[in-house]
């Protein structure tokens, strides 16, 4: 285990390597516990390096068999091997060829980075620093190289062996060991390196691309589940098609793979021509997974395909350039997954992700820019502010200077930096030197950390015929960062007359404001005139900046900006604000013990959404969500008494059931009796409102509705509709409840990735038992809770979304995730520091649960032999 608490890596400190590596040969004979790796690298200085210097390679728990030099064995005093560092003291001036021999324990790897095994078959993690875990080398992003690989493996173990590139070997060994060679002419870095051996099973297809070139696409699993697979093989045909359409970007190898294995520490990785997946990402039936998953494999399959060119062929200088590729790529797939499905309802989503994430993020002690400028541990950099925050800030470029401007940016930087390590400023210049502007400005959006706070006042007169806003931006102090400069901040915005038409935007001078304002000082005034009657103002339509805004709109502006705005994300926005505004009104209440306000006009707004739901069910059921217990504490900030945030919550839901009971119930009837299963988004549409509307109508716990519940759990026929009832029963403690549980396991116990459903569900169970039920079935015999899937789905489904049993008043909820935490420790670092991040909103709470996770803190910050992900993520959290 890694115990070294490595010094802080600066962006500052950025050096060119002393030494490049031009080609990498690597020779692996697969063995479950000694495989041995021979590397024959071509080096030379590089010629900005440090002429001379001595030469540094990284290892992670290597042990070294043989070193050579031109051919030659190394002379001991000649150089130094440890686990982590490969020293050569003097190395020739000139070009040479190193070739480096270790012995490495695939089995024994329980970090899952490196070489490891997943249900016996062999596969590979580089990103970011694996590849020093297979061989000695300079393994950071700018060093680019063309790789060869052979693998050697028993035929039998592992008759299916794949690498990067293009197959250029293959042949039977004696023993009845073969080989395969595989060639990759792109040049990469080292975390993009990847070989698979073991027995699969496949599905193959092809894609023919524009310039009229065949590749073979290739989908691996494990046998038996081959049947699964056909949605991601669609999935990613459609993204080739798209990118080909879109971004220009053509596929450039003879075939591409996808690998799905079971133990995976994160979603999926973009290794050149040989993508390997977390099998939750790549495996669908309509009985095994949900729309939700559906849209899931089709956006990771897309991301990771669109890798290719936003990541691989242009790569990144560094890891603080992450967001490079990151931020980049996520913008990709969803702009196609919103061309191939809803474009609203994909938005609306996507922008619940980034503040339940990236928000939270945001407030709390783990805050960093987009691109941070200091790490302890790269591991921990892997976020929703570099991903998702990330996203938003190309998307926000879009705005800023115009879809034509953007367009034009992107296929600069993709023809100027194609085969480069690039950075942040290399891409803002493509769309500096595009749209002809001096984003300086722009550029804070990746420099300053925090959720710019926009306040906008409206004032109408009259008699002048004026409407003004009066909007201040605000940025608050965050770790590193105590004070902060303006932003560059696009408002998207519309007027609407009472009528429900939209008003020309005037400005006093008579120009025409194409739909949106930019503000870049702290305090702006726009004053707009012919409006001799007040409008209903739309700001920040589409989520143009991810901000927190605050308005004066009225409760009846919302109501009517919830019926008549025509952008639908803000009709979606309206209606959540005024959930949110009375959600807070009753937490306050029920803490003081004052009357709840009544909800009537919300409980209306509601009413008229399933009054019209059959227009757009995907848009009708985001808009009847509620916003979750942890939407309610984010917006509090502070003192934050989870059990009043739920009873506030539970409440409003009650009065929901109750007043609305017609139309749920109508709601219900139309939905019901539609004909066979389609996975279509129409058809998928439709099941997400019957769920949303299911969930509210039992809301009251009346015992005759939750038989509804009960009978759809019964009787469906897709995993949809049986989770959904599921989700809903889940809500109401009783026998009927455990019997669902119960029959779910029964028809699903053998199948890892639905019993995660069902572990998830269990542990997001908000009441004072579920501690007790998480411990048990942790302990629960068949279950492996080795694997990174279960233990996210129960440990971390318990921590980052039970707001009130992992917040318990008594602590314990903190106690079990700071003990699960350093057990997991031991044998996956990662995955222990991402469940430690859980406790990334303490501050927030209320002083005795505060004190309470602070102590459960401090209890980890302080054990022995801590790796440093982990003492990454513990330290940041106290400071
Ligand atoms: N680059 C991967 C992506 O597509 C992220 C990733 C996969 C990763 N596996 C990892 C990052 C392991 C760190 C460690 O987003
Ligand atoms: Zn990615």
């Amino acid at each position: 285990m890694r115990s070294d608490q490595a010094k802080p890596v600066k962006l500052a400190d950025y050096r060119v390597p002393d030494y490049r590596v031009l080609t990498v040969d690597l020779d692996v004979a697969l063995h479950p516990t000694a495989t041995r790796v021979v590397a024959t690298l071509t080096v030379e200085p590089h010629p900005q390096g440090a002429a001379g210097a001595p030469l540094v390679f990284d290892g992670d728990e290597l042990v070294l068999v043989s070193l050579a030099l031109d051919g030659r064995p190394l002379a001991p005093e000649a150089h130094e091997a440890t686990p982590d560092r490969l020293l050569i003291h003097r190395p020739p001036p000139g070009r040479f060829v190193l070739t480096i021999e270790t012995r490495i324990d695939p089995q024994a790897n329980t970090q899952l980075m490196g070489l490891y095994r997943s249900s016996g078959t062999w596969c590979t993690q580089c990103e970011a620093e694996g590849f020093r875990r297979i061989t000695y080398f300079p393994d950071r992003p700018d060093v680019l190289a063309v790789y060869t690989t052979r693998i050697e493996a028993d035929k039998a173990a592992a008759p299916v062996l794949l690498g990067n590139g293009n197959l250029v070997a293959s042949g039977d060994l004696e023993g009845g060991r073969h080989f395969a060679v595989w060639h990759d002419p792109h040049p990469k870095p080292s975390y993009l390196f990847a070989l698979v051996g073991g027995d699969l099973a496949v599905i193959a297809d092809e894609f023919v691309t524009r310039s009229g070139r065949t590749v073979a696409l290739r989908i691996y699993s494990e046998h038996g589940k081959e049947n699964r697979t056909a949605y991601a093989m669609d999935a990613l045909k459609r993204a080739m098609r798209w990118d080909e359409e879109v971004f220009g970007c053509e596929y450039d190898l003879d075939i591409f793979m996808i690998v799905a294995v079971s133990d995976f520490n994160m979603g999926a990785m973009e290794n050149k021509g040989l993508n390997i997946f977390n099998d939750k990402y790549v495996l669908a039936l309509p009985d095994t997974a949900t729309d939700q998953d559906y849209a899931h494999i089709e956006a990771i399959i897309a991301h990771e395909y669109f890798h290719n060119w936003t990541g691989n062929r242009i790569t990144c200088r560094d890891w603080f350039q992450l967001c490079l590729k990151e931020g980049l790529t996520v913008f990709r797939d969803q702009e196609f997954s919103s061309d191939m499905r809803s474009r609203a309802v994909k938005r609306i989503a996507d922008v619940r992700l980034l503040k339940a994430q990236q928000f939270a993020e945001d407030a709390g002690p783990l805050a960093h820019p987009v691109r941070p400028e200091i790490y302890n541990e790269i591991n921990n950099f892997y976020t929703a502010t570099v991903y998702e925050k990330g996203a938003e800030v190309i998307r926000l470029l879009k705005v800023l200077i115009g879809a034509e401007a953007f367009r034009i940016g992107m296929d600069l930087y993709l023809s100027r930096h194609d085969g480069d390590a690039a950075t942040i400023e290399d891409f803002v210049a493509c769309f500096a030197e595009a749209s002809g502007r001096d984003l300086g400005q722009f550029f804070l959006w990746y420099r300053q950390s925090g959720t710019p706070e926009v306040g906008v006042e409206t004032r109408h007169d009259p008699k002048a015929g004026t409407f003004t806003l009066d909007i201040r931006q605000q940025l608050g102090p965050t770790p590193g960062q105590p004070s902060k400069e303006p932003m560059a901040i696009p408002l998207a915005l519309g007027l609407i007359g009472p009528d429900g038409a939209e008003r020309p935007l005037l400005t006093e001078e008579g120009q025409s404001v194409a739909g949106v304002i930019a503000l870049s000082a702290g305090r702006h005034r726009f004053v707009f005139t012919g409006h001799p009657t007040r409008p209903v103002l739309s700001i920040n339509r589409g989520f143009s900046a991810p901000v927190r805004l605050t308005t004066d709109l009225t409760e009846s502006d919302l109501i009517f900006l919830s019926r008549h705005d025509s952008d639908p994300y803000n009709r979606w926005q309206s209606i959540q604000t005024l959930a949110t505004r009375q959600l807070i009104a009753a937490t306050t209440a029920s803490r003081t013990g004052a009357a709840a306000p009544a909800g009537r006009p919300l409980i209306d707004a509601l009413g008229a959404v399933l009054a019209d739901s059959q227009r757009d069910p995907a848009f009708a059921a985001q808009a009847l969500s509620l916003p979750s217990e942890a939407d309610i504490a984010r917006e509090l900030g502070q003192e934050v008494d989870p059990d009043a945030i739920q009873a506030a919550r539970l409440g409003l839901r009650r009065d929901i059931a109750d007043h609305l009971a017609d139309a749920l119930a109508a709601s219900l009837a139309a939905l019901e009796n539609r004909g066979p299963f389609s996975p279509d988004a129409a058809s998928a549409g439709r099941r997400a409102l019957a769920n949303v509307v299911l969930d509210l109508w039992t809301a009251n716990g009346a015992d005759e509705r939750i038989g509804l519940a009960e009978r759809r759990f019964a009787a469906a026929d897709n995993m949809t509709d049986r989770l959904g009832a599921l989700a809903t029963l889940a809500q109401h403690a009783g026998p009927r409840r455990e019997a669902a549980f119960a029959a779910f396991y029964e028809r699903h116990g053998a199948d890892e990735l639905i019993i995660d459903k069902w572990l998830a569900l269990q542990a997001g169970i908000g009441e004072a038992g579920t501690l007790e039920r998480v411990k048990a079935l942790m302990a629960r015999p068949g279950i492996n809770f080795a694997n990174p899937n279960r233990l996210r789905a129960l440990v971390g489904s318990f921590a980052m979304i039970n707001q009130t049993q992992f917040n318990r008043a008594d602590g314990l909820g903190y106690d079990f995730l700071a003990e699960v935490v350093l057990d997991v420790d031991a044998r996956n670092s990662q995955v222990a520091a991402r469940l430690l991040s859980a406790f990334r909103s303490w501050r927030a709470m209320e002083p005795g649960r505060r004190a309470l996770a602070q102590a459960a803190l401090q209890r980890v910050a302080a054990a022995p032999r801590l790796s440093a992900d982990v003492r990454d993520i513990a330290d940041r959290s106290l400071a």
